[in-house]
């Protein structure tokens, strides 16, 4: 069959991940995804409840840095695309604990570029153009003052742990198609929201703590920029990537919505205050709102200029700042025990009770 590809998703039970196997599932059934995820704390088999294994759907849990899985996997699946999210996402985590960044985002890369590259990573005849889909942050650019917008061509600064093994990846990335030919393309996104976000980020953290009355932890004076978008329009602009972008390219993602983060944190009291009435004690779940000592190193702000994707591939977002908090502060509403499950930590067990022994498959 013309344009069906054997697509490698890493990283398909957390966040991105999660929302994008969901948006092939839906829009692509005759797309093989095999999902290869090793269900670190952030990954979660309940993001994909539903998706059944079967002809379209492989679930592998495993470490992209077992250079020896991964190899398997290339010949044994003869992939076309790469679409690869896994990696160690968390700010504050990698301030605490680099190390796992380093191994995760630059060892990980490096194995899958690695593995595609001996697999002779090319087309597999049936249409499709084949794609090692990388994909980044804009945080690898450095933090922006007050004025100005990340491109693709603004020179990498990376501030956090976290950033700057991202950008080593990019760089890795990058170097595989200049050196070997690797058909990679790589993607720059500023922050998303939306659906099964792990609730240690902002957004799910705020609600959580706003919906059982404790304090909102502000970091710093609040005023830092981030740049939102909705995960589904990060999703779709991937797909863009993928059918419409050019080998060796960057492709920056976002949707020009600057905003500090204590607007963020009062839309989300403000909605919950009009969705479920006032907090306990009466008061307007602003009140909750609490100043805390600012992250070390805390990048001011993210913007990001989406011209080239725009003008290039035809892709803009369709979900407003409005719309999109909407539509997520009534998913986590409808998904309480999706958030209280990670919160109180059984949502791991589910895999066991699942997949019977598969917490101990593929990992050494
Ligand atoms: P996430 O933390 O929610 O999910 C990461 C997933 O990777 C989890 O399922 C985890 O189990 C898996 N994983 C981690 N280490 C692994 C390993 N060694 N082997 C296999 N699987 C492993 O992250 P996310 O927010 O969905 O981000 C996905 C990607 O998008 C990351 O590369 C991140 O840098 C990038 N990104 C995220 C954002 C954002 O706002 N969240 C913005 C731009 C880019
Ligand atoms: P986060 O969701 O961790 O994303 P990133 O650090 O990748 O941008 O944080 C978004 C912003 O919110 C960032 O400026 C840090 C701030 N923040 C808080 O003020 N309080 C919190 O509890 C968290 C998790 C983040």
């Amino acid at each position: 069959m013309k344009n069906k590809r054997k697509v490698l998703v890493t990283g398909g039970c957390g966040f991105i991940g999660a929302n994008f196997v969901r948006l092939l599932h839906s829009r692509y059934d005759a797309w093989r995804v095999v999902n290869l995820d090793k269900l670190t704390y952030a990954g979660n088999l309940k993001n994909l409840e539903g998706i059944e294994e079967g002809n379209t759907y492989r679930f592998i849990r495993g470490d992209i840095c077992d250079s020896e899985l991964v190899a398997g996997l290339f010949a044994e699946e003869h992939f076309d695309t790469v679409v690869h999210f896994a990696a160690e996402s968390h700010v504050d985590r990698s301030i605490t604990g680099p190390g796992a960044f380093i191994r995760t985002n630059i060892e990980g890369t490096f194995s899958l570029l690695e593995a595609a590259r001996q697999a002779g990573f090319a087309d597999n005849g049936q249409g499709s153009q084949p794609c090692f889909l990388h994909i980044s942050t804009d945080e690898v650019y450095g933090s922006l003052g007050q004025s100005g917008y990340f491109t693709e061509t603004t020179p990498y600064d990376p501030r956090s742990p976290y950033s700057a093994s991202k950008a080593s990846s990019d760089h890795l990335a990058s170097a595989y198609f200049h050196t070997y030919g690797l058909p990679v393309r790589i993607t720059n996104c500023s922050n998303n929201y939306g659906p099964y976000q792990f609730p240690e980020k902002l957004i799910p953290l705020i609600f959580n703590n706003a919906l059982h009355n404790k304090t909102l932890p502000v970091y710093g004076d609040g005023r830092n920029i981030r740049d939102w978008l909705y995960v589904q329009d990060h999703c779709e602009a991937l797909v863009e990537v993928l059918e419409k972008g050019r080998n060796g390219q960057c492709y920056n993602i976002g949707g020009n919505n600057e905003k500090q983060n204590l607007e963020v944190v009062t839309l989300i009291c403000d909605l919950l205050d009009k969705k479920l009435g006032l907090a306990p004690s009466g008061q307007p779940r602003r009140s909750l709102i609490t100043f805390v000592p600012d992250r070390l190193g805390h990048d001011r702000r993210y913007a990001i200029d989406p011209t080239k994707i725009r003008e290039q591939l035809g892709w803009q977002p369709r979900v407003t700042f409005a719309e999109g908090m909407e539509k997520t502060v009534d998913w986590y509403l409808a998904n309480r025990p999706w958030v209280s499950d990670i919160v109180n930590g059984s949502y791991q067990k589910y895999y066991a009770e699942m997949y019977n022994n598969i917490l101990n498959t593929h990992i050494k």
